[in-house]
């Protein structure tokens, strides 16, 4: 790993420098030592969204994303993003997909890597997952008490008012069906989008009030400024990390917390992410 890359890292999820306070990290990586790989960054981003419920006026959601579990993510970096978002106590906390690369990957650290997330979790899976073996892993999430959106969604009550969290399943394997995951959504209220490829942005229904959080993308991966954003397009990726406005919606793109492939080496001016968005009634 780049040296500056490591460092920033590092500093950033020891020191809390982003969002969350040195107290909070501190406490996140208790009782382990950090190498420079488990670092990640915190970000924090506030959306102004029209139609949410003023109950929901400040809820917090978490976001982790491309786990990739394996050799290329180190178990630490994993186990402190778990922590972190604990210790920050959201409202929700969303896994938008990529838990696996490979049928070669220990699919066990799945769920002991991510077991513990204290606020009600909801996922959808990615690309790798239903390339490799999805049942299990939606088996495994669901044993941990998280609730696996495919195609579907699901009404929670949050802060006393009711919450849609819709699960469109990755449409990278083409396992999307936007039309059946928004079957029965309420019109209106507070309604949240989860899919891990971030151009499914562009099948939701335009300008009304949704909150789309994805990855896959890993932020570029290796991002080159004025090359990176460039290439991803021609690819048909025009969203690459961070907010963009779509179809008069929000999408949010984390950057993921691992690698698909390449190696830790591979990650360049695009560090591992850990999201928080916090919604406020527009
Ligand atoms: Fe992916």
């Amino acid at each position: 790993m780049p040296q500056s890359l490591s460092r920033r890292s590092l500093l950033t999820a020891l020191t809390g420098a982003a969002v969350l306070g040195p107290e909070a990290v501190r406490a996140a990586n208790r009782d382990r030592h950090l190498s420079a790989a488990d670092g990640f960054e915190v970000t924090h981003t506030s959306l102004a969204v029209p139609g949410l419920d003023p109950a929901h006026d400040g809820l917090v959601v978490a976001q982790l994303s491309d786990i990739h579990v394996g050799r290329n993510t180190p178990d630490g970096r994993v186990l402190g993003a778990v922590r972190a978002v604990n210790e920050a106590k959201p409202d929700l906390v969303v896994l938008t997909g990529d838990f696996v690369t490979t049928l070669r990957d220990p699919f066990e650290e799945v769920p002991r890597l991510l077991a513990g997330l204290v606020a009600p979790t909801f996922v959808v899976l990615g690309n790798h997952d239903h390339w490799t073996d999805p049942i299990r892993i939606r088996w495994d999430l669901e044993a941990l008490g998280y609730t696996v959106l495919q195609n579907r969604h699901t009404v929670t009550r949050v802060r006393g008012a009711p919450l849609a969290v819709v699960g469109v399943d990755d449409s990278r394997s083409r396992h999307d069906d936007v039309a059946r995951a928004f079957a029965g959504v309420p019109p209106g209220g507070s309604r949240l989008v989860l899919a891990h490829n971030p151009p499914t942005a562009l099948q939701l229904p335009e300008s009304a009030g949704l909150v789309c959080l994805s990855g896959h993308t890993h932020g570029g991966q290796v991002s080159v400024p004025g090359l990176t954003a460039g290439l991803f397009r021609r690819l048909g990726q025009p969203y690459v990390r961070g907010w963009y406005p779509v179809r008069g919606n929000h999408l949010y793109v984390n950057r993921g917390l691992g690698f698909g492939v390449g190696g830790p080496l591979m990650r360049v001016g695009s560090d591992p992410e850990v999201t928080f968005l916090t919604l406020k009634v527009a």
